[in-house]
Order: C-alpha cells, then sequence, then structure tokens
C-alpha cells in the first residue's frame, strides 16, 4: 500500500464552516439586513444551523471522523455591535471554540471576516470609505487577544467575491438592473475596491504577526479560467481583475488560502457561462473536479512558487453523497499530481462541514453532515466517513489514483 504522493506529515486534513452560515441569529450584520430587505430574492440564514451553540457536536464529528484540522470564522458584527463597542463575552465564546478544537486536536484554521460585516460597518461606506483600514485593524486588535496559540488565520475570506458582492450591491443601489439568470456573463471584480482590501488585507495581516506567532494569509476565489483561441487577450485582463491582484496581494504572506469549485473558459467576450447539462451541480456550475489542479498550479505560478498554497475551500453542491466522494477523490488526485509536480501545499480544507444556509439559498448541499433545520439534529453522510479515512491514511493511495 503506497501512498500517490507523499504528502507533509503535518498536511492538514479538514472542514470548513463561516459564521453567517452556521451560527444563526447574525442580527447585527449587514446580511441579515439584506436578506431581510431583498424581498424574496433570498431566503433567510434564521436559526441557520444552530452552530453558535452546537459547534462542540460538530467538532467532534468530524475529529472523530479522523480529520485533523477545522476551519471556522469570528463574526465581526458580534464582536464588534456597534463601533468601538467591543463584546468580551463574544470574544470569548471564540476562545472557547478554539479551545474545542485543540481538545479534540483538531488545527484550527480561523477567518477573521467571511462575507458579512457589521451594518454600522457597511452604513458608513464599507470597505472603500477611508476608516475601512483603521475600522478592521481596531476590531483585529481586539480578536488577537482570543487568538493566544492558533497558527493558521485568515484575514479576509475571498476578496475578489467580496469586491463583485459589494460593487453589484453599490449598483442596485445606484438604481442599477443587474440581472445574472441562467446564460448571463457575471462582471469582473471592480479592481478599485480590490485595491481597497489588499491594503485592509496587509494592515490586519501586520497586526496579527505582531500581537501572536499566527501564519497568516487570505483567501481567494479560484476562477480555474482557461482561454480558448481568441479569448487570450481578455483572459489576461480577466485572471487580473479575478486572481491576479489578489494574489499579489499575498506577496510576503505565510500562505495563500486555494478556493475551488469548478473551471470555466475564457473566450473573445469573457467568461463563457457553464451551459445547461444534468451534469451541472446544485450551484448550476459545471462538475469539474479537475478544477482544483489548475487552481493550485495557477495560485503557485502567480506567487512565484513562494508562498505556500492551503486549500481552504473545495466541494459539491449535491444532492447525492456518493458523487461528492467521486468529486472530492477526483479533486485529490489532481492535488496530488500538483503536489508531485513541486506545488507546495500544506493542507486540505472540505467545503463543507455542515449542509448550511449558502448566502440566499438553502438548496445547495456542500455538506458533509446533513443537519435538520428543524431540530438541529446532525447526521453524518458516508463522504465525512470517507474523508477521514483518507486523512487517517495521509492521502490517497497509489492504487486510488489509477481508478
Ligand atoms: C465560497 C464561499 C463559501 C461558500 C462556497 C460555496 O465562495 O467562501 O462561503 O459559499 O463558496
Amino acid at each position: 500500500m503506497n501512498r500517490a504522493t507523499a504528502l507533509r506529515p503535518d498536511f492538514l486534513w479538514g472542514a470548513s464552516t463561516s459564521p453567517h452560515q452556521v451560527e444563526g441569529n447574525n442580527l447585527n450584520s449587514d446580511w441579515w439586513r439584506m436578506e431581510h430587505q431583498s424581498q424574496g430574492h433570498l431566503e433567510l440564514s434564521g436559526d441557520a444551523c444552530d452552530g453558535y451553540h452546537r459547534y462542540p457536536q460538530d467538532m467532534r464529528l468530524l475529529a472523530e471522523a479522523g480529520l485533523n484540522a477545522y476551519r471556522f470564522g469570528i463574526e465581526w458584527a458580534r464582536v464588534e455591535p456597534e463601533p468601538g463597542e467591543f463584546s468580551r463575552a463574544e470574544l470569548n465564546h471564540y476562545r472557547r471554540m478554539i479551545e474545542t478544537a485543540r481538545d479534540l486536536s483538531l488545527e484550527p484554521v480561523v477567518t477573521l471576516h467571511h462575507f458579512s460585516s457589521p451594518r454600522w460597518f457597511t452604513d458608513e461606506g464599507g470597505w472603500t470609505s477611508p476608516q475601512a483600514v483603521d475600522r478592521f485593524t481596531r476590531y483585529v486588535v481586539q480578536v488577537c487577544d482570543v487568538l493566544g496559540d492558533v497558527s493558521w488565520v485568515c484575514t479576509i475570506n475571498e476578496p475578489n467575491i467580496l469586491a463583485l458582492m459589494t460593487g453589484m450591491a453599490n449598483a442596485v443601489a445606484d438604481g442599477a438592473d443587474l440581472n445574472l439568470g441562467a446564460g448571463r456573463r457575471m462582471p469582473a471584480p471592480g479592481t478599485e475596491i480590490g485595491e481597497a482590501l489588499v491594503n485592509v488585507h496587509r494592515a490586519a495581516a501586520a497586526v496579527v504577526r505582531e500581537r501572536t506567532s499566527a501564519k497568516v494569509g487570505w483567501t481567494v476565489a479560484q476562477q480555474a479560467l482557461v482561454p480558448v483561441p481568441g479569448g487570450e487577450d481578455l483572459y489576461d485582463r480577466l485572471r487580473w481583475a479575478w486572481e491576479g491582484l489578489y494574489h499579489q496581494g499575498a506577496e510576503g504572506d505565510d500562505w495563500l488560502g486555494v478556493q475551488s469549485y469548478t473551471s470555466q473558459t475564457v473566450d473573445e467576450k469573457g467568461i463563457v457561462p457553464a451551459p445547461e447539462s444534468p451534469d451541472n451541480t446544485l450551484t448550476g456550475w459545471a462538475y469539474r473536479p479537475d478544477a482544483l489542479g489548475i487552481a493550485l498550479r495557477q495560485a503557485w505560478a502567480d506567487t512565484g512558487g513562494r508562498v505556500p498554497l492551503l486549500v481552504t475551500e473545495n466541494g459539491i453542491a449535491t444532492a447525492d453523497d456518493a458523487r461528492r466522494i467521486a468529486y472530492t477523490g477526483e479533486a485529490l488526485r489532481h492535488l496530488h499530481a500538483a503536489v508531485a509536480d513541486g506545488v507546495d501545499v500544506r493542507g486540505y480544507l472540505h467545503w463543507s462541514a455542515l449542509d448550511n444556509f449558502e448566502w440566499g439559498h438553502w438548496a445547495p448541499t456542500f455538506g458533509l453532515i446533513a443537519v435538520d433545520r428543524r431540530t438541529f439534529v446532525r447526521t453524518p453522510k458516508p463522504s465525512l466517513a470517507w474523508l477521514g479515512s483518507v486523512a487517517r491514511r495521509r492521502g490517497l493511495l497509489e492504487e486510488e489514483t489509477r481508478q
């Protein structure tokens, strides 16, 4: 029984969540407000998975399956409900989460911002306001008090998607009609917001480095874009707007988070939307487990091979758990191949631990664990035991890569 490729002995095997998607009742956040103002376009997060109270059980299920890491986030809107007013009780709550993970031998990978912000921050102009750096770093200073021995810290999750969301929210506020229905081409994230986020990230990373011994990075939504003939020029521009800017922002970081789900081509008009296909996942994305290999190689090349990579999200929205196992096995084969080619990958964190609130929608189920939305009862799926067994064996076996 040979392993496919030797991964590092300290390779992280885990699963990810974000606070707004699992905790429930994130009342002070801009997302909670947006859900309620959306006139039915967005479903409500409500109690979510009641993860705020049930995190010990969630972590125990991951650890018992054989995983050794858990990525979760701290919710800014809880910690600082009004500007400058910090809740010690909420900070202590997150400290308990870190300690619970440690007690279960799960390496905590802690995200400081995952899409949702306090309402007051968004109201005063958000990321492009002149106060953004001060506001975020003031929060991060407080959080550092409870990070203690955490070794992996992510400042901002998917700044490229955050830039896109912020740009779209601003456009709608200015009266634009954004029809993003099936077959429509997505706009690219605005570089002005992107540059503002790079500044915020650098300032926040400096604070964390100064006050803790954690390895600091951020996580980028990788599109795994591939040009088709005629699309080369636009490909270069789009790759910059989607990823290059944020990979450059990771220059000097301790690690870069790779988040990958699908791959798309670029033609002379831009990113080609995934055509309708029975193979598409519940988010409408093309079934492309090979995307992870493309994403890892692009991120590694963009950062000149100087920044170690951590897969902080990879997974599939499906109601068919056998398909989740097939997708993930295939994605891991591509991870092994990238490592064999010299890409420095430090871990694999699956999205997601739980079926959770998928930003306005409950139907796309990404979880290794099902959650009953009324009773909050957790039911691990076979994919959790499967991923745990891969983790215990520290990677795929040689024969598994030949399947
Ligand atoms: C990423 C987000 C994560 C989840 C997955 C499916 O964009 O970071 O919260 O929604 O996609």
